[in-house]
C-alpha cells in the first residue's frame, strides 16, 4: 500500500483520490501547536481540529459547549504548525444549525481566520442543502454520520449505530445524501463494523472510521486517546499505543520530589 513519506501539501481532492488507490487514510485530532508539529513530522493525512477538545482539553461534559471562538483559537495553534497535512476543523454546535447562511458564514471563518484546509459537520440528509452551500462557497466539507456527538441531548447518550436494517438503511440514505452534496469524504462514527464496511463499498467518497472497524477507508483517533492521555479513560474503539498520562504523573512526582528534598535546581539549571 501506498505510504505518504514525502512533505507536500495534501489538499481534499488528494485525500479523496486515496480511495481509488486503496491507500488508508490516516487521520488524528490536534488541538495546539505542539501535537500539530508531530503529528506531521509522522506524516498523518489529516489533522483534525475535532471539538472533542472540548470533553479533552478543556473539561466539559460534552462537545455541545464548544463555541465558534474556542474553535477558532486552538484552530489557529494548529494552523501555525504549517502542517502538510490536512487541517479539518469541526464546526461547533450552534455555528451552522440556524441557516445556510449561518453555515457558509462560520465555515469561511474557519477557513479565512482559523487557517483549516476543510471544514467538517455532523449530519447527513438533514444537513445536504447546508453541505452543497459550503462546498459552492469553495470549501471543501468531510461529512459526518452515525454516533453524532452534537446530537447527544437528544439522542440521551451514546449508542452504537447501524444496528437494525432500519437504521443502516437511514445511513446509506445519510451517506448518499453527503455525497450528492459535494463532501470529499465521509466520517463513520460508531457504526456497526459490518454495516460500515457495506457503506464503504457502496460509497463514491472515502470512509474515515472511528469505532466503525477495520473495513472503512481510513481511520481517525482522538489523539489523547491514542497517547492514553487520560488515565481515567478508556474508549473501547481507541488503543493505547502509549500511557502518556501515566508518564506525565510519574514526571511531575519526579519533580515535586526533587524541589522538596532540594534536589532542584542543582549546579546545571543555575547561572552562577
Ligand atoms: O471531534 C472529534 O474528535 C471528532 C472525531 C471523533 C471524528 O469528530
Amino acid at each position: 500500500m501506498p505510504v505518504r513519506t514525502f512533505h507536500k501539501k495534501l489538499t481534499a481532492p488528494v485525500i479523496q483520490a486515496m480511495k481509488k488507490s486503496g491507500a488508508k487514510i490516516v487521520a488524528l485530532t490536534a488541538a495546539d501547536f505542539i501535537t500539530a508539529r508531530l503529528l506531521d513530522e509522522a506524516c498523518v493525512d489529516v489533522i483534525l481540529v475535532g471539538d472533542s477538545l472540548g470533553t479533552t482539553l478543556l473539561g466539559y461534559e460534552s462537545t455541545v459547549s464548544v463555541s465558534m471562538r474556542e474553535m477558532l483559537h486552538h484552530l489557529k495553534a494548529v494552523s501555525r504548525a504549517k502542517p502538510t497535512a490536512l487541517v479539518v476543523a469541526d464546526m461547533p454546535f450552534g455555528s451552522y444549525h440556524q441557516s445556510t447562511a449561518q453555515a457558509v458564514r462560520n465555515a469561511v471563518r474557519l477557513v479565512r481566520d482559523g487557517g483549516a484546509d476543510a471544514v467538517k459537520l455532523e449530519g447527513g440528509k438533514s444537513q445536504e442543502k447546508k453541505i452543497q452551500a459550503i462546498v459552492e462557497a469553495g470549501i471543501p466539507v468531510m461529512a459526518h454520520i452515525g454516533l453524532l456527538p452534537q446530537s447527544v441531548l437528544r439522542e440521551g447518550g451514546y449508542r452504537v449505530q447501524g444496528k437494525t436494517p432500519l437504521q443502516a438503511g437511514r445511513l446509506k440514505k445519510d451517506l448518499h445524501a453527503v455525497e450528492r452534496a459535494g463532501a470529499f469524504a465521509c466520517v463513520l462514527e460508531y457504526v456497526r463494523a459490518s454495516v460500515a464496511r457495506k457503506l464503504t463499498r457502496y460509497a463514491t467518497i472515502p470512509t474515515i472510521g472511528i469505532g466503525s472497524g477495520p473495513g472503512c477507508d481510513g481511520q481517525v483517533l482522538v489523539t489523547s486517546d491514542l497517547l492514553g492521555l487520560q488515565t481515567w479513560l478508556a474508549p473501547r474503539a481507541a488503543r493505547h499505543y502509549a500511557e502518556i498520562g501515566r508518564v506525565m504523573c510519574d514526571a511531575f512526582r519526579h519533580f515535586a520530589n526533587d524541589v522538596r528534598v532540594g534536589r532542584f535546581p542543582g549546579k546545571r539549571e543555575s547561572f552562577e
